[in-house]
């Protein structure tokens, strides 16, 4: 796992889509994982810009990390309409190449099946792109998920109903339930990364990080993946007991080497 530290959102956006960008370039038909939250955004916004000076993404696939179950086709805050609005029309990503869960089919667990079917299809995600919830979580994987776990319903925690009611008119409306891919459906990503920005996410961070890999913190699982790399500002750093060590590699961190 490689913790980097940066200033702000800009630079970690800037990062990430650098790291999309020689993604592509090798592997036009890339399998990205996309994320929603407030944090992604940024990274959208620059890979927007980067189509705009050519970027292709005309062969790749993307493929959403979760979604609410119930809010009808088409709802703004459907994670597939926020990806389709924040992502997909603002570069070159044929809209049959982006899949997401349904949150909406009948037999929810056959959906789920399905999903899980549509990824291994696809080859499997190249780049998995997370958020992390204050609890901890990510996709919608609440504390207590299981660490194998793969894309399937969940029930959220009230805090995180909470956090994400700023997206929805009110408390009312945001879903109690969802659908969203599992731990071990993330850990079989080949590249993982997390950006987390702002001190409200400092200890949901620490955790993650330096904490033991436990179902209390199910981002903690990244201890176990491969290749993940954790991308933070200042304030959601500040809880890191190593925060000198992170810079300190990533300042001599050999030019050859990519994220
Ligand atoms: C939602 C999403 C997560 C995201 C989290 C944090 O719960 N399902 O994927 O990481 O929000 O969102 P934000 O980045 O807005 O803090």
């Amino acid at each position: 796992m490689e913790v980097v530290i940066l200033p702000g959102s800009r630079q970690i956006a800037s990062l990430v889509a650098d790291t999309i960008e020689a993604l592509l370039r090798e592997k036009p038909d890339a399998v990205l994982g996309l994320a929603t939250g407030s944090s992604p955004l940024p990274v959208y916004d620059e890979l927007a810009l980067r189509h705009e000076r050519g970027l292709d993404f005309s062969r790749a696939h993307g493929f959403l990390l979760d979604e609410y179950v119930g809010l009808e086709s088409g709802h703004p805050e459907s994670y597939r309409e926020v990806i389709r609005r924040e992502f997909a029309v603002r570069v070159n990503i044929a809209p049959e190449n982006i899949h997401g869960p349904d949150g909406a089919a009948a037999d929810l667990p056959a959906a789920c099946r399905a999903y899980e079917d549509a990824i291994q299809d696809r080859g499997g995600v190249d780049l998995q792109l997370l958020g992390i919830g204050t609890d901890g979580h990510i996709g919608f994987n609440e504390p207590g998920s299981s660490l194998a776990s793969r894309t399937r319903i969940k029930t959220l925690i009230e805090q995180t109903r909470r956090d994400n009611a700023r997206f929805f008119g009110s408390l009312a409306e945001v879903p109690h339930h969802v659908v969203t891919q599992g731990l071990g459906t993330i850990l079989d990503s080949r590249h993982a990364v997390l950006v987390a920005t702002g001190a409200q996410k400092a200890q949901a961070v620490h955790d993650l990080v330096e904490g033991p890999v436990a179902a209390i913190c199910p981002a903690s699982v990244l201890q176990l993946h491969p290749h993940a790399s954790i991308l933070v500002d200042e304030a959601a750093a500040s809880s890191l007991k190593l925060a000198d060590y992170y810079r300190h590699s990533y300042e001599h961190k050999p030019a050859w080497q990519a994220l």
